[in-house]
């Protein structure tokens, strides 16, 4: 049903899901003052225990949104392959000058979100390498510090200070940059040489240094490099895999969060890592068999899992 009151204040924002990053974009926006609403598949109330970077508690209360209220500002931080159901569910319930932040590992097509939008309705992007997760269902644990990106995909107006502002508080510190997409694919590039290997191998980041993933690293990034390339977005190959090794190294004692979906036998975001790869390649006529390959292992290894 179509939502009949007013929509919400400028300081509330309503967050899909409820899972470690939007827990933690919630946790924190409530600490800085905004309200936080969670739109769920069981809409409950959540007391959440939220544990920051300094090992400091807070309990918290997170309400559901509630469902006659028009949603004017929206945090969409689920898995890629929910992105586009989860979307097309809340549509009906925004605001016609709603803005949306999607933030997502990995790569989809935009356009068909995109087009589903009004008019006056905004877009946007937010990228992060911050890190949460949940020891249990009503915990959330800021476990490591990074930044964020983000970008407007649309060219409506709308307050757009309040959402760089409100972002800042719930996933900060935010970098507002005018094109997502290049930093989307080295973020890409590192996610193809990493994530299916660590989980195909049960291994942490920092084996895929050894000299036996070598081939395949430069395979897979190179690929990624040459789609880049071809769509506009100029990757060098040599600095890429360079990038791709720093990142192991700094990340030697992680598991991935392929490794860890696998391991716990959840589907993973591979469709939007490799698969991306390989349907953006077939667009192009382009070849890219180790980004197939690695499709299907680790496609077949999760259907049988
Ligand atoms: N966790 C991190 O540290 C981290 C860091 C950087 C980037 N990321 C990326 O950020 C994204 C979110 O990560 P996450 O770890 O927070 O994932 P997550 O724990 O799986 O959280 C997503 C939540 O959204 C829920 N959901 C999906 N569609 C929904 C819908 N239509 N209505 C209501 N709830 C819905 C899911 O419910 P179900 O579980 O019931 O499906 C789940 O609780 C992923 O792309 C991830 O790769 C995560």
């Amino acid at each position: 049903m179509a939502p009949i009151s007013s929509p919400q204040s400028a300081l509330s924002w309503c967050i899909v899901g409820r899972g470690a990053i939007g827990l933690l974009a919630g946790a924190r926006l409530q600490q800085a003052g905004y309200t936080a609403t969670l739109w769920l598949k069981q809409p409950d109330a959540i007391p959440l225990q939220f544990t920051d970077l300094t090992q400091q508690y807070q309990q918290q209360i997170l309400l559901p949104q509630p469902k006659d209220q028009a949603i004017a500002r929206l945090l969409v931080p689920v898995k890629a392959y929910d992105v586009l159901n989860a979307v097309a569910q809340l549509l009906p319930y925004l605001s016609p000058n709603a803005q949306l932040v999607i933030s997502h590992n990995g790569m989809i097509p935009i356009a068909p979100l995109l087009a589903r939008l009004r008019p006056a309705q905004g877009l946007w992007f937010l990228s992060t390498s911050q890190a949460a997760y949940k020891p249990a269902a009503d915990h959330v644990v800021h476990s490591g510090e990074g930044l964020s990106y983000l970008a407007k995909l649309t060219a409506s107006d709308g307050n757009d200070s309040q959402v760089i502002a409100a972002m800042n508080a719930a996933l900060g510190p935010v970098t507002v940059v005018p094109d997502i997409y290049p930093m989307l694919w080295q973020k890409l590039a590192i996610n193809v040489a990493i994530n299916p290997l660590t989980a195909l191998e049960n291994c942490q980041n920092g084996q895929l240094a050894h000299p036996r993933y070598q081939s395949q690293i430069s395979a897979l990034t190179t690929e990624v490099c040459l789609v880049a390339n071809a769509l506009g977005y100029p990757m060098e190959p040599t600095a890429t895999v360079q990038r791709v090794y720093q990142v192991i190294t700094a990340t030697s004692g992680n598991f991935s969060s392929m490794q860890q979906d696998m391991q716990a036998g959840r589907q993973t975001e591979i469709a939007a890592i490799c698969g991306y790869i390989c349907q953006q390649a077939a667009q192009l006529q382009l070849s890219v068999p180790v980004n197939q390959q690695m499709l299907d292992r680790v496609l077949a290894k999760t259907a049988t899992s």
